[in-house]
């Protein structure tokens, strides 16, 4: 049986359902993960689920440190994580509040801790990341959704930038251009880092704005905290349903 955790994203610091049992600091190699990981069950399975930017809600994209978060995780045997993700919306059916399984991904990031392998380097190990989510993981996931009459898009590119700040006009075309569909800023290097730990990972993102030069709107925290309110019910009921058919 696999060992499930939950990755939380923005507005996501607390996992409505589950029956927490306790929550534990995970001192690691890599230093501190972002949290205590709450251990708790829902449906008598047993979950584990850590946000990713703190409870509250402190610790921006490029200060996340990812490979404590992932390493805690996996040091408490957890072999599967599905992450959740807040997005822009770049390509025409990637509107606000829907929610999008992504099979791909282009990395834009940089100066980010994104290895284990930084001692004992005789043994590197380059991991195949050519599908960089679980093929596995991410149709079990469409399939509940299926199932439940849960409206998903089944795939799309995930442009992983730095941040914090958003992009530019420009920078979105160019990422269009590219082959993205959604623009986000925490997918990497967590899922190379769950490559590299052998941890099955994929991930829900929640699209909270059409990406910059979309619409002639400014994108401000309102417009993405209403899409995340009104998005995260779908996502936890997603969450809720996948976990329910284990
Ligand atoms: N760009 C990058 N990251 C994001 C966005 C965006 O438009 N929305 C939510 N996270």
């Amino acid at each position: 049986m696999n060992k499930i955790a939950i990755v939380g994203g923005s507005g996501l610091t607390k996992l409505s359902g589950l029956e927490v049992i306790d929550k534990i600091e995970s001192a690691t190699p890599w230093g501190e993960p972002s949290a205590p990981i709450t251990f708790g069950k829902i449906n008598n399975l047993e979950i584990l689920f850590l946000p990713r930017h703190g409870n509250p809600h402190t610790i921006p994209p490029h200060k996340i440190n990812y490979r404590a978060n992932l390493w805690a995780l996996h040091k408490h045997k957890v072999s599967e994580i599905i992450a959740i993700n807040a997005v822009g919306g770049i390509t025409e059916k990637m509107t606000p509040c829907s929610i999008v399984i992504p099979n791909q991904l282009i990395d834009y990031t940089h100066g980010r801790a994104d290895s284990f392998y930084e001692e004992n380097l005789t043994n590197v190990k380059h991991i195949d990341f050519t599908k960089p989510y679980s093929e596995s993981l991410r149709q079990q996931l469409i399939d509940t959704a299926s199932k439940n009459k849960l409206d998903i898009i089944s795939e799309g590119t995930y442009a992983v930038t730095q941040g914090p700040r958003l992009e530019t006009a420009a920078e979105v075309i160019r990422l269009e251009k590219d082959g993205n569909d959604i623009i986000g800023m925490t997918s990497m290097p967590e899922a190379s880092l769950a490559r590299e730990l052998g941890i099955t990972y994929a991930c829900c993102a929640l699209v909270v704005n059409w990406a910059a030069g979309k619409t002639d709107e400014i994108i401000t925290m309102k417009i993405i905290e209403e899409n995340l309110r009104e998005g995260l019910s779908r996502m936890r009921c997603l969450i809720g349903k996948y976990i329910g058919d284990k």
